[in-house]
């Protein structure tokens, strides 16, 4: 797969660079968007599009593919050319009920896919991020070798050695910052460094710990990329160093936008939301006479249940802003509905970009392993509707 990585990698970025006029600009806060004049096929229509249809659109990266190929077939072949193959479920798993004690449905799955695709290793396994160490528990029953959790929450621990406890099982917490030194029982090189869903940065000190200590293998699903210090995003590969991207949060975040739909209640309190911001920032806009988006803060809950005159009051406050005495809230009700019309369909094109700003911040990950002496593999280990975060990285110190 090396060469296959690295190509697949060359491809990805340049796409990416060559139209990054397409995805970095966000119509949520930019009125005058760059492509709408270049490409005004896509936003005439995107614009026409029915609301039905266009929620099928949000709810499905396959549709979006689809509808996208008419308009723009070269940029959508280059865009998914790279797909990672499904894993082999490697051999059958011993699962016990006892294992899936305090885990939601969708966790299990995943859980299951990522430890069936794990090859039987006679080492042991150091689990990073590990939580409560319900994967450590699935993992440790299978391999039959022990497992060292490291999780920084010690109500995690607590519960989790407790469960561990209860069927004298050889799995051993630490109540451990990743970011630090490993404990000497998991920085021996003789160890398998496994991490599901190991957030941003905490992904990256595993690839380096593992690099750094000739760890003998690897598998890490990645997530949360935007949870990074730094302002911009830090490659770990030279290839990605020599890239000319440049991504910052916001790009991070879009590399994280395919979600599983959220409830009802839940989605249509995020629609308000977006809808009053909306209306807030054309209120502001005329307020301070000067056409540009003003950053808000995020907001309690419970203030989406108020009506729209709190939450501007709330959001002028947060921005040192004085409003005039009088408002007519209806009229920029009226505007925020409008802008989220729009915005809710020329959005869908920087969805467009989303997967392969994730594959090409997980081919920087494998590509850092492949560096270092690794052989890689890139596979999808469940379904997207289980999570869509489902990649799995692997890697063997060849
Ligand atoms: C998204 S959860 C994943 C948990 C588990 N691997 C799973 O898939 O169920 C991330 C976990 O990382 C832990 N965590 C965050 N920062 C950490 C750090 N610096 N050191 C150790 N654990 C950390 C959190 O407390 C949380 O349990």
């Amino acid at each position: 797969m090396r060469n296959e990585l690295s190509t697949a990698f060359q491809q990805l970025d340049g796409v990416l660079a060559a139209n990054q006029d397409l995805w970095s600009c966000q119509p949520f806060t930019n009125n005058d968007l760059p492509w709408s004049h270049t490409h005004r096929h896509l936003t005439g229509a995107l614009l026409a599009l029915g609301d039905e249809e266009l929620l099928a659109l949000h709810g499905s990266q396959q549709l979006r593919q689809h509808w996208f190929q008419h308009l723009e077939p070269d940029l959508c072949a280059a865009l998914y050319a790279f797909e990672p193959p499904l894993a082999a479920r490697v051999r059958p798993l011993e699962l016990d009920s006892f294992d899936s004690l305090h885990m939601p449905g969708r966790k299990w799955q995943q859980i299951v896919s990522f430890a069936g695709a794990l090859p039987q290793r006679n080492l042991p396994h150091v689990d990073w991020c590990a939580g409560k160490g319900h994967l450590s528990r699935v993992v440790q029953r299978n391999q039959r070798q022990p497992v060292h959790c490291l999780e920084w929450d010690a109500a995690l621990v607590a519960t989790g050695s407790a469960l561990a406890a209860r069927q004298c099982r050889d799995i051993h917490y630490h109540q451990h910052d990743v970011t630090r030194p490993l404990p000497l029982d998991c920085a021996d090189p003789a160890r398998v460094h496994m991490g599901l869903h190991a957030c941003g940065e905490l992904h990256h000190h595993l690839l380096r710990h593992v690099a750094s200590t000739r760890a003998r293998a690897v598998a890490l699903s990645p997530c949360c990329f935007h949870k990074v210090s730094t302002e911009y995003y830090m490659p770990l590969s030279g290839a990605a160093r020599n890239s000319q991207l440049r991504l910052d949060r916001a790009a991070l975040h879009l590399a994280l936008k395919s979600t599983v739909a959220a409830r009802r209640t839940e989605r249509e309190l995020r629609e308000r939301e977006r809808w009053w911001r909306l209306a807030f920032d054309a209120l502001q806009r005329d307020v301070r006479g000067c056409d540009d988006y003003l950053n808000v803060p995020s907001c309690k809950r419970e203030l989406l249940r108020q009506g729209f005159g709190d939450f501007c009051h709330w959001a002028a406050s947060e921005r040192q802003l004085a409003l005039p005495a009088a408002i007519d809230y209806d009229h920029y009700l009226q505007r925020g509905r409008e802008r989220q019309r729009a915005i809710t369909r020329l959005e869908l094109l920087r969805q467009l970009f989303s997967r392969p700003l994730e594959l090409w911040l997980v081919l920087d990950c494998a590509l850092f392993l492949q560096e270092h002496g690794y052989r890689v593999a890139v596979t999808q280990f469940c379904d997207n509707s289980v999570s869509p975060r489902n990649i799995l990285i692997q890697g063997e110190r060849i």
